[in-house]
């Protein structure tokens, strides 16, 4: 049996997407900027799809720039909102993904900015106080907080954030790659200053995406070349996969309650699955909190005696595929940055499952028994 349970890492495309793309592989070969009959029919297909994007999370049509992902989403986000506002300040977290983390990180190496890492508590979540802090005691800043944690499904109040930095006149800048296709986001009634998305964690293609960007906030491109994306980012357009990208949202939107219910029953379905046969069976951040989590992400923390690899590569030969790891060490290179950020115990490891549309709870019985399993022997060594 093969089950893929790393939905976090990618998702597979779904088949109406994939021929929603075909003729833009083949006949609808035209360059958009072209302005003769082969090039302007793509270019309508390329405003039709961004109108569709901006319609479903209710934005303009001129406030969504098609990028390669959310890499470049975040990138441009960051680099050029700071350099625009000649901001020398940013907040974000220990627990961003290093689209975010390494992007700071490396403007703060070459002395452009300062940067702040707000407070988490040991589950992860946010101390809204210490944001409030930070930007009291601080110039104008930027803030980039992550709507939901790649690795423990942490996720935040966008709204309560949003009024936060309002109140300093701070730029919210919110890594939404998660959660995009996965909520209906209303941009209109959040402040957020930008977003970001990427097609192939909702079924869409790999290497296309989005950001959005709010008609105040006024940026400069951060990828220069031609006039494509109205000047705002240079380079021939990933056609099919900005068809395939605005397909792939529009089928997340039409299904999304209808999902959202079923993979929320195959984690809670796993959860149970391994409190009944696993004893002090325990899990990372607040991904066993319906609540507070994203409903496809549940991170399994194992006890200190079990060995993460062992784990992984058990199910690997059992046909499961999921992801993991545990909190650096000290002076490691490896391992899990988000685990260490909530100070997670390096010695206990981690193994993160990932679910969607496309699961099945045979799956789960399937992969959790294995995981069971695992533990049995383990405990009798
Ligand atoms: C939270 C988050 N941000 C950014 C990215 C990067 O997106 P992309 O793979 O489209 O560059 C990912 C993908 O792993 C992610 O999970």
């Amino acid at each position: 049996m093969k089950v893929y349970l790393d939905n976090a890492a990618t998702t597979p495309l779904d088949l109406e997407v994939f021929e929603a793309m075909k003729p833009f592989l083949m006949e609808n070969f035209g360059n958009p900027s072209s302005t003769h009959s082969h090039g302007r029919q793509v270019r309508s297909a390329i405003e039709s799809a961004r109108k569709t994007v901006a319609e479903l999370l209710h934005a303009s049509t001129s406030e969504i720039f098609f990028t390669s992902g959310g890499t470049e989403a975040d990138n441009t986000l960051i680099c050029s909102s700071i350099s625009s506002y000649n901001l020398t300040h940013a907040i974000t977290s220990k627990i961003e993904h290093h689209a975010v983390l390494h992007t700071l990180e490396n403007l703060e190496a070459t002395g452009k900015i300062k940067l702040s890492y707000v407070n988490l508590d040991e589950k992860g979540n946010v101390d809204f106080a210490h944001l409030d802090e930070l930007l009291t005691t601080n110039e104008r800043s930027l803030v980039s907080l992550m709507h939901a944690n790649n690795e423990i499904g942490n996720l935040i109040d966008l709204n309560a954030v949003g009024e936060i930095c309002q109140k300093h006149n701070a730029i919210f800048h919110s890594d939404t790659v998660q959660t995009m296709g996965h909520y209906a986001h209303d941009l209109s009634s959040l402040n957020v200053q930008c977003v970001t998305g990427a097609a192939h964690k909702f079924h869409g293609p790999k290497g296309a995406g989005f950001m959005y960007i709010d008609k105040s906030t006024k940026i400069a491109p951060f990828i220069h070349g031609g006039a494509q994306e109205r000047n705002m980012r240079g380079g021939t357009e990933n056609v099919y996969g900005i068809i395939g990208t605005a397909k792939a949202l529009e089928i997340a939107y039409r299904e999304m309650a209808e999902h959202q219910n079923f993979i929320q029953g195959l984690k809670d379905r796993m959860i149970q699955n391994l409190r009944s046969s696993i004893e002090g069976v325990s899990f990372n951040g607040e991904s066993a909190n319906p609540e507070k989590s994203l409903y496809t992400v549940l991170n399994v923390c194992l006890p200190e005696s079990q060995d993460n690899d062992m784990l992984l590569f058990t199910l690997d030969i059992n046909g499961i595929s999921a992801s993991g790891g545990s909190a650096c060490s000290s002076g490691a290179t490896t391992g899990s940055h988000v685990l260490a950020g909530i100070k997670a115990n390096p010695n206990r490891g981690a193994v993160r499952f990932s679910f969607s549309k496309y699961n099945t709870a045979e799956e789960i019985d399937y992969a959790s028994e294995k995981i069971a399993e695992f533990y049995k022997q383990e405990a009798l060594k």
